[in-house]
């Protein structure tokens, strides 16, 4: 049985470019690796692939051969040649789900990562991140951790310099937002103001030399004021309500507030662990948010426990 640690992550910066070809946008992602995480364990099945979880929101995670832990396993097996893949995976689930922290791609790169150890594969780092990549944009990174800075769809990682730790608190919404939902949004908010939303019409985003300089820093305060999600007024255009549970946050002390990624899970930066205990109490009592988690980063990408 092998059990494998992965983080969520939450985005500090997200350029959003404009809408390619293929139905993507160019990103300038800065991704930001966070505690608060799942646990994929993998264990030898004679019945093929097969999936179960546990967790407050077990049953909005599908089980069948949709789930990003199931896609995983077959594509790593299918690059091995293994014509009988043996897996059952289990998914203890922390990371919101449709939260915009990639829980689901958290759960394929733990998936990778788990079954190329049960299986003895010793698949080298950089195949893991390509079939990663070909997962989804988000699942690179989770094989990663850390902080690094995405570009192309996502899935083009360079690592970044950080000094120190984080400290960060997560407000859950009831109900997850769907991310290709959300670029839709982004792009009809774009047409409807009249700048366009293809890629000819909107510049390639660049990572923010201020906000890079801030984690390299371990500056808090500098990085709350650099936080930037270009997917953000996408988001609140479908979930109005998030502007109360981002006010309430930012009452309570929190240095900076934004969308994590597409929504609808919220993240403040705290100045420290006492003041993310603090933010997290007053944004359970406040009644904008489903729960609130207080944790840290960054953390190394998905491991055996
Ligand atoms: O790569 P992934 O499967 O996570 O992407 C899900 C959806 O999110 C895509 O089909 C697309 O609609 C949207 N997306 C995008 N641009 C990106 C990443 C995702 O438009 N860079």
């Amino acid at each position: 049985m092998i059990t494998v640690r992965v983080p969520a992550k939450v985005n500090v910066q997200l350029g959003v470019g404009g809408l390619r070809a293929d139905g993507f946008h160019d990103l300038a992602n800065v991704f930001f690796a966070v505690a608060l995480g799942d646990e994929v364990t993998a264990s030898d099945s004679s019945e093929g692939i097969t999936l179960s979880c546990s967790g407050p929101d077990a049953d909005a995670v599908p089980l069948d051969d949709s789930n990003l832990a199931a896609r995983a396993a077959r594509l790593l097996a299918a690059h091995h040649g293994l014509a009988d893949p043996g897996v059952h995976l289990h998914i203890a689930k922390a990371i919101p789900v449709a939260g915009g922290m990639a829980g689901g791609s958290a759960d394929g790169a733990a998936a990778l990562v788990a079954c190329d150890a049960l299986w003895k594969l010793e698949t080298p780092f950089e195949t893991l991140l390509e079939l990663a990549a070909e997962l989804g944009s988000d699942v690179p990174f989770a094989l990663l951790g850390g902080v690094a800075l995405g570009r192309g769809r996502g899935e083009i990682l360079e690592p970044l310099a950080v000094e120190g730790t984080f400290h960060w608190v997560f407000a859950v919404a009831d109900g997850g937002l769907s991310t290709p939902a959300v670029f839709r949004e982004c792009d009809r908010l774009r047409d409807e103001a009249g700048t366009g939303s293809a890629d000819t019409d909107v510049p390639t985003p660049d990572a923010d030399p201020a906000l890079l300089a801030a984690l390299a820093d371990g500056d808090a305060v500098a990085l709350a004021a650099a936080l930037t999600n270009d997917l953000q007024l996408a988001a609140l255009s479908l979930r109005p309500a998030l502007a109360a549970t981002l006010r309430a946050g930012t009452e309570a002390g929190a240095l900076g507030a934004l969308v994590s990624g597409s929504g609808p899970t919220c993240a403040f930066l705290a100045k420290d662990a006492d003041g993310a205990a603090a933010v997290a109490a007053a944004l359970r009592a406040s009644g904008t948010c489903r729960t609130a988690h207080a944790t840290y980063g960054p953390v190394p990408g998905a491991a055996v426990a």
